[in-house]
């Protein structure tokens, strides 16, 4: 019993060490914060301290019998023009994410009961994600680049698996010898 519930607690490890890891990869922007994607928001002003990278994802909350999330050019955008849409991203619960999967300028409107022009718009630039800096050739940086792969999902994984194949072969081969 004790090792089983110690295989358990090595396998969790493992799933949080990988899943801290792709938090990190990308990141769910909840749009407009607390004030979700509603009229009299600026949303230049929530997206200009941010920078948004590639396979980030936005989420979008809203009412979904009055707005919507509609993605149109930079023309479109400016003038709040949804009938040329380059991609409708409502799905109808008024809870829409838009996984931002390409590097480019997106401009994002509501295309409903004049919600863009009282300010539901929002542009922002998707950007290719920052190297990781060179780690510089002195001891400490050395020291800590060893820390972080150590916790490395490629090297907790095959560890834990290790690991949990070492307690099964105890608990589960050896009894019927
Ligand atoms: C939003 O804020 C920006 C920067 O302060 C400003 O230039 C812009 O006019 C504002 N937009 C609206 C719709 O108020
Ligand atoms: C956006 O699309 C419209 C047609 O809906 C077109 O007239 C306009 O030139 C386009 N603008 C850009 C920047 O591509
Ligand atoms: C966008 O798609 C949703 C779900 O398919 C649909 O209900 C809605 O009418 C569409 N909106 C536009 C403007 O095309
Ligand atoms: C990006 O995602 C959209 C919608 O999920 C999909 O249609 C499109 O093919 C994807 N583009 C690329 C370059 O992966």
């Amino acid at each position: 019993m004790p090792r089983i519930a110690l295989m358990a607690a090595v396998v969790v490890v493992a799933c949080l060490a990988a899943g801290l890891v792709s938090e990190v990869a990308a990141k769910k922007w909840t749009v407009g914060n607390n004030k979700f994607w509603n009229p009299n928001v600026n949303y230049t002003v929530w997206a200009q301290d941010k920078h948004f990278y590639f396979d980030d994802w936005l989420y979008f909350v809203y009412e979904r019998n009055q707005y919507n999330v509609i993605e149109v050019n930079e023309t479109n955008y400016i003038s709040c023009n949804s009938d040329n849409p380059i991609a409708n991203w409502s799905r109808g619960s008024g809870r829409d994410v838009v996984h931002l999967n390409v590097t480019k300028h997106y401009y994002l409107i509501s295309g409903y009961g004049g919600g863009c022009y009282a300010g539901m718009k929002l542009s922002i630039l998707v950007e290719k994600p920052p190297l990781p800096p060179a780690p510089a050739p002195n001891k400490s940086n050395a020291r800590r680049a060893f820390t972080v792969s150590a916790f490395a999902p490629q090297f907790v994984i095959p560890v834990a698996v290790f690991a949990a194949i070492g307690l099964m072969w105890d608990n589960v081969v050896l009894p019927f010898w």
